[in-house]
């Protein structure tokens, strides 16, 4: 198959979102052919000296690339449950890694002294809102609102006996639909004791949710701790896709030359989602092309294929 008819089907792969690529061609080092077996699995790793994919859109702790925004970001969470501050509001543009960082956040806590409640699909109605926060925390609760919300601070204080901190976390906050929803998060800092909150609330969300909660003033006052995640410039670029590679088992050849990270910066503005899509593919499109390094070309290509795929 020429090089035609294999740009063909990434073009096409690109298009389909839901496709696995990865599951539909195979390279054939021996006689550098490369033929396309629908249900086997393409391997450019090997090509390019590495062990494992280095550039999966996946929140996986063990690729957490430790930028000094997302170690700020994070330290600021931590520091938010410690220092009992209430609410921590963690705002940042789309795929710039909140999600990733709030799962290494729960990673440093130890289970012993914190009791989490994680909600990462917060768009439900108020009242399955609070059912869900109780399920989280383990408490079976049924009737009134005010008998759930009796057994909720009595969990809270049991808690508190027992040394534990109750986090509630709120992933994708921006789509909760209903305002009702953060005046139940409001009502759930109301439970303190001593002037001590009995929970700390942390949301995490998209720019938006900013002005959703500003726009609660009474909400928008509790919330002690603020942080912004915004994406990489071109030097943390560079080091992210270093440091991926390099967790991924790369040997510190430079598999993409400074004018192709250059390509993957200007196109991705440092969204490390972004980052991650074009630099898998360009492994790719340089491995079918049998290239020594992935070039400006390659990236270029890819982006076009990308933002007409887009
Ligand atoms: N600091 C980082 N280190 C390593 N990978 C990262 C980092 N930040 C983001 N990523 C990568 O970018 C991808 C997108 O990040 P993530 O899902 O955490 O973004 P998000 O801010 O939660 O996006 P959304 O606004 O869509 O919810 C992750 O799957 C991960 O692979
Ligand atoms: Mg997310």
């Amino acid at each position: 198959m020429g090089f035609q008819g294999i740009h063909a089907i990434e073009k096409y792969l690109n298009r389909i979102e839901s496709f696995d690529k990865s599951k539909c061609c195979k390279h054939n080092a021996k006689n550098s052919t490369v033929r396309f077996t629908l249900g086997k699995t393409v391997h450019y790793e090997a090509y390019w000296g590495l062990k494992v994919a280095p550039f999966e859109n996946v929140p996986d702790s063990k690729f957490y690339f430790p930028s000094q925004k997302h170690e700020e970001g994070l330290h600021r969470l931590l520091y938010g449950v410690e220092a009992r501050k209430g609410a921590v509001l963690l705002t940042g543009e789309v795929g710039c890694g909140k999600t990733t960082l709030s799962r290494l956040f729960v990673q440093h806590l130890s289970q012993d002294r914190y009791d989490i409640a994680l909600i990462a699909n917060p768009s439900v109605d108020a009242q399955e809102f609070l059912g869900e926060v109780l399920y989280q925390l383990g408490v079976t609760a049924t009737g009134s609102k005010l008998d759930r919300l009796h057994k909720l601070n009595e969990h809270l204080l049991d808690n508190l006996r027992r040394k534990k901190e109750t986090i509630v976390l709120i992933d994708e906050a921006q789509t909760v639909k209903d305002d009702v929803v953060f005046e139940e998060l409001r009502l759930l800092l109301n439970f303190q004791l001593n002037d001590q909150f009995l929970l700390t609330l942390i949301l995490l969300g998209q720019p938006e949710l900013n002005a959703r909660i500003n726009a609660i003033e009474p909400f928008a006052q509790r919330v002690a701790i603020r942080f912004h995640l915004t994406a990489f410039d071109l030097q943390e670029t560079i080091r992210y896709i270093e440091f991926r590679l390099k967790v991924a088992g790369g040997d510190q050849r430079p598999i993409f030359s400074s004018e192709a990270i250059e390509a993957l910066f200007q196109s991705s503005k440092g969204v490390p989602r972004v980052i991650n899509t074009l630099a898998d593919l360009s492994l790719l499109s340089g491995f079918l092309e049998k290239k020594a390094q992935v070039d400006a070309a390659v990236v270029t290509r890819i982006i076009a294929d990308h933002t007409l795929g887009g």
